[in-house]
């Protein structure tokens, strides 16, 4: 070996001892950081502050109020009323369903032994969910008028812990013998990725950076070298960055966080939809494998090789073969939501339709048509139409809002009705819940999942939970059957009997469950719907 080349391997190894020491005194910073829920502190009050400033000038000139607009405006003292009883014409009901009012705080508080406590249990808990929901980006922040300073308004992203350089920071002022800015930050440091002659850097690699310059060019040059780097891990969060030239304050957020990882589902290179390779049916039984059978019969008609799972809590559990079946026994009794919970939970397709078990496919159960709108558009879900066996059909639909109320908790309103037609899709509606045979993106049902205490009628409830992160759609042309549900006492099974005596009993104690959730969980005090 030459003596070069000897003296490179010693460097090497030099070198791999000590990366490798350090890797071994550094597994990461060895400081310790406060991660408990913070929401706004100090660059709050300031924000705050300014903006009592802004809105408190003109305090001289009077103004009118324009009632028809202001009434419009959330007033967080939201109520619920119920419509007025008036006479009614035969069937009216059904043209324009009467709106009756529930107060869960008297519903739920009344029956409870320790209303109080409960109270204050529930302010507690809301307390610290506001908290850790809380993100600095969601500060309101005013750009002052006439401000030299320019800075980006929005969309500045770092991954946590990494360093970007921090685009569109300028000023732009009268020349005078001196420039200077200031950035300060919270959860991060400043620094410069190059330098520029006669400009001044002080605070480089710290929370608080100042440059200054006798040439405003030479400063506006160095601005665009200036860089920010993450300090304070946390997987999704905001910094808020002040910056500053004499006399005027600006300040902008840099949205710290990992990026969103896709869930994709490799469903096969597809010329037409393969309904098998995209979609899975779910179903919940109970007491009922007679109507079960009928439904996979029928879906066999015409989706000969897609998987159905069928989440079962009977006493006595059947068993139910076949191919492309998976039959789930849960606990006897564990309930309607428990079961579509643990059906949704076991599906590998891109989606999941939900079917009741005394459902019946026909020619007009065409799920090509749910997923090819599920496809094309940014619906999440898209519900069906349910055919009576008198004829009569139905696509349940419903808007639901939430109005603020303030300390008691807020309002619920459920009406009858859809937000608007999808273009391109003439029977399609736009609403916020649907009827209990739909089509939705597995991931996005299994974010909301269905919640297990809610053992017998639920429904709209999920659809409560997804207010706001599902895109809800209704096409009435996809029409599924439902096996007459209407029978003469004395044509019943013994099995229809217990399952209607199980479903329909015990109702009042899953109407006090609803009322703790709406009031506890959901934080409502009341609600109004048809
Ligand atoms: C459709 O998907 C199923 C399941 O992935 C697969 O077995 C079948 O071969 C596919 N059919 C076509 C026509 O691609």
């Amino acid at each position: 070996m030459h003596k070069t080349s000897k003296k490179c391997v010693g460097l090497i190894v030099c070198i791999g001892v000590l990366l490798f020491l350090h890797h071994v005194w550094c597994p990461g910073s060895s400081s310790e950081v406060d991660i408990r829920p913070r929401q706004g502190g100090t660059i709050k009050e300031l924000l705050d502050g300014k903006i009592r400033d802004i809105t408190g000038s003109y305090n001289d000139i009077t103004y009118h109020i324009k009632e028809d607009v202001a009434c419009r405006l959330a007033q967080n003292t939201c109520v619920c009323l119920a419509d007025k009883e008036t006479f009614k014409l035969p069937f009216s009901n059904l043209l324009n369903p009467h709106v009756w009012a529930n107060n869960f705080d008297v519903a739920f508080l009344e029956s409870h032994p320790d209303p109080e406590g409960v109270k204050r249990h529930r302010a507690q808990e809301y307390s610290s969910f506001q908290s850790r929901s809380f993100s600095p980006a969601d500060l309101l922040i005013v750009a002052e008028a006439n401000s030299p300073l320019q800075y980006p308004t929005q969309g500045v992203e770092v991954r946590p812990l990494k360093t970007i350089i921090i685009p569109g920071l300028g000023l732009k002022e009268e020349t005078k013998s001196s420039h200077t800015v200031s950035l300060t930050a919270k959860l991060g440091t400043f620094d410069v990725a190059a330098t520029v002659d006669s400009v001044s850097v002080k605070g480089d690699g710290e929370m608080h950076m100042i440059l200054s310059s006798p040439l405003l060019s030479a400063l506006n040059r160095q601005l665009q070298f200036v860089t920010y780097r993450n300090t304070v891990f946390h997987p999704k969060t905001a910094d808020t960055v002040e910056f500053a030239t004499k006399g005027h304050q600006s300040f902008f957020t840099i949205k710290v966080g990992h990026g969103t990882i896709p869930r994709l589902y490799n469903s096969g290179y597809q010329r037409e939809y393969n309904i098998s390779a995209l979609v899975t049916i779910a179903t919940k039984t109970f007491l009922r494998y007679d109507k079960l059978k009928d439904l996979i019969d029928s879906i066999r008609q015409y989706y000969p090789t897609v998987t159905i799972v069928i989440a079962d809590d009977n006493e006595h559990p059947q068993p139910v073969t076949g191919p492309h079946i998976e039959h789930y026994i849960m606990p006897f009794g564990k309930g309607w939501f428990a079961g579509r919970n643990l059906a949704v939970s076991q599906v590998t397709t891109k989606y999941v339709l939900w079917a009741d078990d005394d459902f019946i496919f026909t020619a007009n159960t065409k799920l090509e048509k749910m997923v090819d709108i599920l496809e094309k558009t940014t619906l999440d879900l898209v519900g069906g139409a349910v055919r009576e066996v008198t004829g009569y059909t139905t696509t349940y639909l419903h808007t639901i809002s939430v109005e603020e109320g303030g300390e008691e908790g807020d309002c619920l309103h459920i009406r009858n009705g859809y937000h608007h037609v999808v273009k391109g899709f003439p029977n399609c509606v736009v609403a916020d819940a649907v009827i209990n045979f739909f089509m939705v993106r597995t991931d996005k049902v299994q974010q909301v999942g269905f919640n297990p205490r809610l053992a017998r009628s639920a429904h709209l409830e999920f659809f409560i939970d997804a207010l706001g992160s599902l895109h809800i759609g209704s096409c009435s042309d996809i029409i599924i059957n439902h096996a007459s549900k209407i029978h003469l006492p004395w044509g019943q099974t013994d099995d229809q009997k217990a399952y209607k005596k199980f479903r329909y009993s015990s109702s009042s104690a899953n109407g006090n469950i609803i009322n703790e959730i709406f009031y506890f969980k959901n934080r409502f005090k009341c609600m109004t719907s048809p």
